[in-house]
C-alpha cells in the first residue's frame, strides 16, 4: 500500500507523522471519506469543496490548491492500482508543541489513504437496520459546528459505543433540544405518505454528500422532499426510514428503539433510491485512469 504524506508516497510502514501533530494531540484538523467505484471517484469535487470549507471554518489554510488536492487523491488511487474502494483524506493543523497554541504549528499535515472498504453486510440492505437512540446528544453549533467534518469525532464515537452496546447497527443522535440530528456517521431520512423528510442542517446534521445525492434523486423521481425539525415520534410513525452516507450509501432502517417502522421491511421508495444510487455510482464520477 502506498500512502500520500505531504507530497510524497510512502509504504504503509514508513508513512509516519509526528507525535506532536495537533491532529493527534487535539483532534485539530479536518477530513473526508470518499468512495470510488469502477475506476471513478464519486462526487470528488463536492468532497474537496467540503474539506476546504471545513478547513476555512477552523482557520486552517490547506497548503494546496483544490485542483492539486484532486490530483493527489487520484494519484494516490493510481499508486495503489485500485478500481473500487475508499479514500481517507486528512488535513491536520500540523506539528506544534505540547500547548494548544495553533500558531506554533507551522505547516499542516496532509495525508491520503486509498484502500478497500469493509461494507455493511449485504443482508442489512435487504432486510434493513435496527437503530437505537443514543443518550449522547449531538454537539451544539455553539460548541463546534456539526457542519465541520473535523478530526474531533469523540461525540460520535461515544454515541457509536452506545449503539454497539445495545446491539444496534447505528445510533440515532438528537440535539440539545431533543430534535433528531443524524446518526453517528450517517444522515437520516423518513418517508411518510409519499413524501421524504430529513432534519435540517441547523438541527445538528453534517451536510452529507450522499444526503445531497438523495435530494437530487428525489427531485428526479418527482418525490417532494422537505427539511422540517423532526422528533423520534416522526420516525416511529414513518412509512419508511433510511440512512445515507459515503460508507453506508443508502441503507434501510426498519426499527428504531424497538418500534417497527412501516411494515418492518425496506419500503418501495427506499428500494428505488438504493437502485438509482447504484446506477449513479456505476455511471458517474471523476475518471481515475
Ligand atoms: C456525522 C456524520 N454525518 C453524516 C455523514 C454522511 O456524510 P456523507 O454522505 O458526506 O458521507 C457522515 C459521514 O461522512 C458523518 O460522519
Amino acid at each position: 500500500m502506498k500512502i500520500y504524506l505531504d507530497g510524497q508516497y510512502y509504504d504503509k510502514e514508513d508513512a509516519k507523522i509526528s507525535v506532536f501533530d495537533h491532529g493527534l494531540l487535539y483532534g485539530d484538523g479536518v477530513f473526508e471519506g470518499i468512495r470510488f467505484y469502477h475506476g471513478r471517484v464519486f462526487r470528488l469535487s463536492e468532497h474537496i469543496e467540503r474539506l476546504y470549507n471545513s478547513a476555512k471554518a477552523i482557520c486552517l489554510k490547506i497548503p494546496a490548491e483544490k485542483s492539486a488536492m484532486i490530483e493527489a487523491v487520484l494519484e494516490t488511487i493510481r499508486q495503489n492500482e485500485l478500481q473500487d474502494g475508499y479514500v481517507r483524506l486528512v488535513v491536520t493543523r500540523g506539528s506544534g508543541d505540547l500547548g494548544l497554541n495553533p500558531a506554533l504549528c507551522l505547516r499542516p499535515t496532509v495525508l491520503i489513504i486509498a484502500s478497500k472498504i469493509t461494507l455493511y453486510p449485504e443482508e442489512m440492505y435487504r432486510n434493513g437496520l435496527e437503530v437505537v437512540t443514543c443518550a449522547t446528544r449531538r454537539i451544539a453549533h455553539g460548541a463546534l459546528s456539526p457542519m465541520v467534518k473535523s478530526l474531533n469525532y469523540l461525540n460520535n464515537v461515544l454515541a457509536k459505543i452506545e449503539a454497539q452496546q445495545a446491539g444496534a447497527g447505528e445510533g440515532l443522535m438528537l440535539n440539545e433540544q431533543g430534535f433528531v440530528a443524524e446518526c453517528t456517521g450517517d444522515n437520516v431520512f423518513i418517508v411518510k405518505a409519499g413524501k421524504i423528510f430529513t432534519p435540517p442542517i441547523s438541527s445538528g446534521a453534517l451536510a452529507g454528500i450522499t444526503r445531497q445525492v438523495a435530494f437530487e434523486m428525489a427531485a428526479e423521481f418527482g418525490i417532494p422532499l422537505s427539511e422540517p425539525e423532526m422528533t423520534r415520534y416522526d420516525i416511529y410513525t414513518a412509512d419508511e426510514c433510511f440512512l445515507t452516507g459515503t460508507a453506508a450509501e443508502v441503507i434501510p432502517v426498519v426499527r428504531l428503539d424497538s418500534r417497527v417502522i412501516g411494515n418492518g421491511s425496506p419500503g418501495p421508495i427506499t428500494r428505488r433510491l438504493i437502485e438509482r444510487f447504484h446506477q449513479l455510482t456505476e455511471t458517474t464520477g471523476t475518471a481515475i485512469y
